[in-house]
């Protein structure tokens, strides 16, 4: 399962899959961070069809197109604010990565970037949203053998450093 999950380092707007995955918030009406960066490369026909789905639920995935962006589609979720973690934050995340797999599957769509969902404004400790985001992938893989790669996508060496040992952590125990 490992071989089918990768980190890299960039910036997930210029990523060349079938989809990369939106941090949004539960108006899909755009905001900071990456939510930010994949609206002003995607340009307004993003914020168009956008404002068309009605908004999406914490937990819950919305797939459009890709727009002016180099990947063919958008999948916009909305990932838990951490409250400390006594609030079901890690379930409301794992959904996040699993309800983006279900989508991405119905699409047909084979090759998926994350980005690190809600480790930014939304305040969730990295190692530990590592962790649950690489448990919920694999899930999500064993459940969608069609699905070839995804990538976990970090926009600096220490959010990579910690999904590399989510993952090393997880082949270890033999999850994958
Ligand atoms: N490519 C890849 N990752 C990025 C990029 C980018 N271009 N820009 C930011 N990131 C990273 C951040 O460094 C962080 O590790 O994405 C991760 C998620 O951070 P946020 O974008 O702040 O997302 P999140 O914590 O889920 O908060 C969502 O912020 O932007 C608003 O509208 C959004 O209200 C929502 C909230």
């Amino acid at each position: 399962m490992a071989a089918r999950i990768t980190v890299a380092e960039g910036d997930i707007t210029t990523f060349d899959t079938d989809a990369i995955v939106n941090a949004a918030n539960n108006t899909l009406l755009g905001g900071g961070g990456v939510d930010g960066a994949i609206h002003r490369a995607a340009g307004p026909g993003l914020f168009a069809e956008c404002r068309a789905l009605g908004g999406c639920d914490t937990g819950d995935a919305k797939i459009t197109g890709g727009h002016r962006l180099r990947a063919r589609h958008v999948i916009h979720t909305v990932g838990p604010i951490w409250r400390g973690g006594d609030g079901g934050e890690a379930a409301l995340l794992a959904r996040c990565y699993r309800r983006s797999l279900d989508v991405a599957a119905e699409y047909g769509l084979s090759t998926i970037a994350f980005p690190s969902i809600s480790t930014g404004a939304y305040g969730y400790p990295v190692a530990e949203a590592a962790r649950v985001a690489v448990a919920a992938v694999a899930d999500g893989l064993a459940a969608h053998p069609e699905i070839a790669e995804v990538t976990f996508v970090a926009f600096g060496p220490d959010v990579a450093a910690a999904y590399r040992a989510a993952l090393a952590a997880s082949a270890g125990s033999g999850a994958s």
